[in-house]
């Protein structure tokens, strides 16, 4: 396939790098065109390197080929990445100042934009009303990313991943008109790692839970283009960019967070490990050992269901009926029954709309890369499996996320 791959003045031109590659790599011919302004982001020489044609903007160079109408002509696809506010403009105006812009008029294929700029650009009447002329012509503009921008504020704004634009691109040219990001425009809460139970001020009961399976959930969501809320008990992976993170520590201050972030999240994952039992009291000063007192013993409370708390929330709102509550069950089978059919249990008795349920011993699942588990339903359908790397089972649980999301009428 050709393609036309148009770069503007933003910052995330260098992400556009790696969308030029997974174009080159699946067998495509692109010819980038990046505006003059982006060629103070990434130079030319990057673009031509990567896709092996010449890069000019200009439509003097090669007069002869008729560039200015030709590659619009030609192309089978034009993708414009980032698209800024200024190039959203220029095309919904019908500009032709240079040979991005008269490639965009003379464009016969399927025209796709990923936009990129600050909340407050993108949200502005005039932007809107530029992307509602290019919808309205035909154009596919894809809803950008959430989350951190390129100063300390967050919002709508950011460009998508490039294997989102990637796959929205490819989904244009089959004629799919689900080509937007799963997640755009949702607000999605994951809770992650695991609980520490305060004894004393040094001492703590916790759990073998890493972490790694919330980041990579928090980092698939936010690649389907969610706003991403990550709860995050104690990890041993840091955060990832572009989530907004709030630290937690025993299972009642993850209790508050999730229920306060609850009243306006689609979805809510809990893949923390939550203690279920803390001790009853918490000592101000340091347990001391002493060789005249007997042994201590710890007296243990059960901490409260967040999970079912959320689904009890849910249901009890009429206005939060469209939310999702994915739950995740680390089991392991014995004598009574197997895997599954405690986690079937463990579904119905909480009420969660998915479990996903891993099979744990251990040295499986805590801490490790790879991981296999099974989402089971409420509503009933059959169990889907998922395996490989924390990052492909992530993925996986964020595609029947977004399917139960977009095409499953509201559960409570
Ligand atoms: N969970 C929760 N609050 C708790 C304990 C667990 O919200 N106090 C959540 C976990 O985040 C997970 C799910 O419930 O999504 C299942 O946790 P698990 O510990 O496997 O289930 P339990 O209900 O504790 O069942 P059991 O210990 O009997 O296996």
């Amino acid at each position: 396939m050709r393609i036309v791959l148009g770069v503007g003045g933003g910052i995330a031109a260098y992400k556009v790098a790696s969308l030029l590659r997974l174009f080159t790599e699946a067998g495509h011919d692109v010819t980038v065109i990046p505006t003059e302004a982006s060629t103070r982001f990434v130079g030319t020489a990057t673009w031509e390197a990567l896709s092996g044609n010449p890069v000019s903007n200009s439509v003097f160079d090669d007069v002869h080929l008729v560039n200015h109408v030709r590659l619009g002509h030609e192309a089978d696809l034009v993708v414009v990445a980032p698209a800024t506010a200024d190039l959203l403009a220029k095309a919904a105006t019908g500009q032709a100042g240079d040979l991005l812009t008269n490639t965009l008029l003379m464009a016969h294929g399927p025209v796709l934009f990923a936009p990129a700029m600050h909340t407050e650009m993108w949200q502005h009447a005039a932007t809107r009303a530029n992307v509602e002329t290019l919808r309205g012509r035909g154009a596919a503009v894809l809803e950008p990313a959430s989350g951190r921008l390129t100063g300390a504020d967050s919002g709508p704004g950011r460009l998508p991943e490039p294997q989102a634009i990637f796959d929205a691109a490819m989904a244009l040219v089959q004629g799919r008109s689900d080509y937007q990001l799963p997640l755009a425009g949702r607000t999605v809460t994951i809770s992650a790692g695991g609980t520490r139970e305060s004894l004393d001020p040094v001492r703590f009961l916790g759990n073998r839970s890493s972490g790694k399976q919330g980041v990579a959930l928090a980092v698939a969501a936010r690649n389907a283009g969610a706003t991403v809320r990550l709860l995050a008990a104690h990890m041993e992976v840091p955060a990832p960019a572009g989530v907004e993170v709030q630290r937690v520590e025993t299972a009642l201050e993850l209790r508050e967070a999730a229920l306060a972030a609850a009243a306006d999240s689609d979805v809510i994952i809990m893949s923390a490990a939550v203690a279920d039992f803390r001790p009853g009291e918490v000592s101000d000063t340091k347990i001391k050992k002493r060789d005249d007192t007997a042994d201590p013993v710890i007296t243990l409370v059960r901490n409260p269901d967040i999970l079912q708390e959320l689904v009890e929330k849910r249901n009890a709102s009429r206005a939060g009926s469209g939310q999702l509550v994915v739950g995740f069950a680390a089991e392991t089978g014995d004598s009574q029954g197997d895997v599954l059919a405690y986690a079937q249990a463990k579904l119905q008795r909480k009420g969660c709309d998915l479990l996903v349920v891993n099979h744990v011993g251990m040295d499986k699942v805590f801490g490790q890369d790879s991981n296999a588990v099974v989402i089971l339903s409420r509503a009933g359908s059959e169990p889907q499996e998922a395996s490989g790397t924390k990052t492909e089972v992530s993925e996986a649980i964020i595609r029947r996320i977004s399917f139960e999301l977009n095409h499953v009428s509201p559960r409570a």
